[in-house]
């Protein structure tokens, strides 16, 4: 039977950056994100019994690359099923790829749901983050709905996500600024391998544990000032780790630069934004709503920018007819 599934990427508030287990990636700490309404991947598998080989498409194309992460996956889902069928996938994405948006997000999570469906299973949404998980980490966090937490877990059966608070609890809006549509060097499943070369990295984990409690405080009393305090200083934390690691991983542009010192300088005018970014240069920016249309109309300001994407809460992996 031929499925298709939706499923957001997400932006983490506390992020997750190093495993413990490089092959179930289990995180070396828990994390905290928001789930992205307009950055979807839409995918289609369709398990067939006269086919030889896994086919997939990416945006309408054939990549190597792609296929081979993307088998792996569903190797993962035929030992779930008993199963040697071979699939076709089509894999769809509505923005930029590799630029740090967390493609492998939304494309896992879409991936597991529809892969599974199709080849005659029925998980329920653990099951489905603990399988999602293994395909990219932060894929764990696109299957349920809203604003929603990693228990790192130290075995695979209790690493997965939960639900925190369903899509509609709070109206704030994580505008995605694309800076470029050049693709980053050093993929995050490679940089993260780094992270032990880091002399912060063990110094980081010490305080993860306070942060998603002083997190989830945040979020409970929706308290906005806190959260985006939080998430701002949370990002630069977890690009020290980076920058300090051997190689140093610099996934800053001087267009992200421009941007984050540029939501700095709005705060300091009155205008209160936070800026959070992950493995690629573009930056994405926590506001409430009631400051949403300034901060797009200030935005126009900057000349490095190539597009703003904006996002609220949003559902998790869900089935399309
Ligand atoms: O899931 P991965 O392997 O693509 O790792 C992504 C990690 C960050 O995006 C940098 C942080 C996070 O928690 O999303």
């Amino acid at each position: 039977m031929k499925y298709t599934a939706i499923a957001p990427s997400n932006i983490a508030f506390i992020k997750y950056w190093g495993k413990k287990d490089e092959i179930l990636r289990l995180p070396q700490n828990g994390s905290i994100s928001m789930n992205l309404s307009n950055l979807l991947t839409k995918t289609t598998v369709e398990f067939n019994d006269k086919l030889t080989k896994d086919k997939v498409l990416f945006n309408g194309k054939e990549d190597n690359q792609v296929l081979l992460r993307v088998s792996g996956h569903l190797d993962r889902v035929r030992e779930l099923a008993k199963k040697t069928t071979r699939a076709k996938v089509a894999i769809e994405n509505n923005f930029p790829v590799a630029t740090g948006l967390s493609a492998s997000a939304s494309v896992f999570a879409s991936l597991s749901l529809a892969a599974t469906k199709s080849i005659g299973l029925s998980l329920s949404e653990k099951e489905l983050s603990i399988l999602a998980r293994q395909g990219s980490g932060s894929a764990c966090r696109s299957i349920p709905d809203g604003i929603v937490e990693w228990l790192d877990g130290d075995t695979s059966s209790t690493s997965y996500s939960v639900s925190l608070y369903p899509p509609s609890y709070w109206e704030i809006y994580d505008v995605v600024v694309v800076v470029s549509k050049n693709k980053k060097e050093v993929g995050s499943t490679e940089g993260q391998k780094l992270v032990d070369t880091s002399p912060f990295f063990q110094t980081r984990l010490l305080g993860m544990k306070k942060k998603i409690e002083e997190c989830k405080q945040a979020l409970k009393i929706k308290d906005f000032t806190r959260l985006g305090v939080l998430s701002e200083a949370e990002a630069l934390e977890m690009h020290a780790v980076m920058l300090t690691s051997h190689p140093s991983l610099i996934y800053w542009t001087a267009e992200s630069l421009t941007v984050m010192k540029f939501v700095k300088r709005l705060r300091t005018d009155g205008l209160e934004a936070y800026f959070t970014i992950n493995t690629g240069q573009d930056v994405h920016i926590l506001v409430e709503k009631k400051n949403l249309n300034k901060l797009t109309k200030k935005l126009k300001e900057l000349d490095v920018i190539r597009d703003i994407i904006i996002n609220k809460p949003a559902k998790g992996a869900h089935l399309i007819v």
